[in-house]
């Protein structure tokens, strides 16, 4: 699959779907249009909180072809890509605040068959980003602490994607998408647009208002993205 820089993309955050109904609802999902599923993985060491797994990972891309974009929030991403990988993964984001040898990380899922993404919290200076730009699929640029859903944007967001966009543009990247992922909604997603993202992880401020209707939330979300 390719991510662009050209076409805005949708990612549903699959953590905040209700859990009893997860089949269900990647299917409306699916149904409605979305372009990603993103499936949040948390170890309790990272971040203070569980999400999704492998087995669940699995699961969805059995029973919907929507792209599973993983987003690993774990102390040591390594011994988890295979996994993974196997589980359908089409994207897996490793946080470069968790990776030993980030360039060896970034080679690794490549050599799965993945694409590479490169996550970054808010307060990890993006210089450090510099020397790995050549080896990203995606930039995923964190718009809240990472590790729970429904929590308020970060000051200076729309700020620290335009940085990030300088930093890969600068870098011979142009064409490298950035993801933002945290409190999108139809505003946030606006104003991040502008400021250079293209992939946008929606929650509970862009898709899960509890109705369901992901088809008319992603309506609303997509009309934002045009303006
Ligand atoms: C937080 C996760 C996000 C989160 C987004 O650590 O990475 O994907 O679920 O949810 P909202 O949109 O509610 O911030
Ligand atoms: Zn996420």
């Amino acid at each position: 699959m390719t991510i662009t820089t050209d076409t805005p993309c949708i990612a549903a955050s699959l953590m905040c779907c209700d859990p009893l109904q997860l089949g269900g609802e990647v299917r409306l999902l699916a149904a409605a249009g979305v372009d990603l599923f993103h499936i949040d993985v948390m170890d309790g060491c990272f971040v203070p909180n569980f999400a999704m797994n492998a087995a669940q990972t699995a699961a969805v891309h059995a029973a919907c072809p929507v792209p599973a974009d993983v987003h690993l929030m774990v102390r040591d991403p390594d011994p988890c890509l295979a996994m993974f990988a196997g589980a359908g993964a089409a994207v897996i984001s490793v946080h470069i605040e968790t990776c030993r040898v980030p360039a060896e990380t970034l080679q690794r899922i490549h050599s799965l068959g993945v694409l590479a993404c490169l996550a970054v919290s808010p307060a990890t200076p993006l210089e450090l980003v510099r020397p790995l730009a050549g080896l990203l699929d995606m930039l995923l640029i964190m718009t809240v602490t990472p590790g729970f859903a429904g929590q308020s944007i970060i000051p200076g967001a729309a700020a620290r994607v335009r940085a990030a966009r300088n930093l890969l543009d600068s870098c011979g990247c142009a064409r490298t998408p950035i993801e933002v992922d945290g409190h999108i909604s139809p505003q946030t997603a606006s104003e991040l647009h502008t400021a250079g993202a293209s992939v946008f992880v929606a929650g509970t401020a862009g898709l899960f208002f509890g109705d369901m209707d992901y088809a008319g939330h992603l309506q609303t979300l997509r009309a934002a993205l045009r303006k």
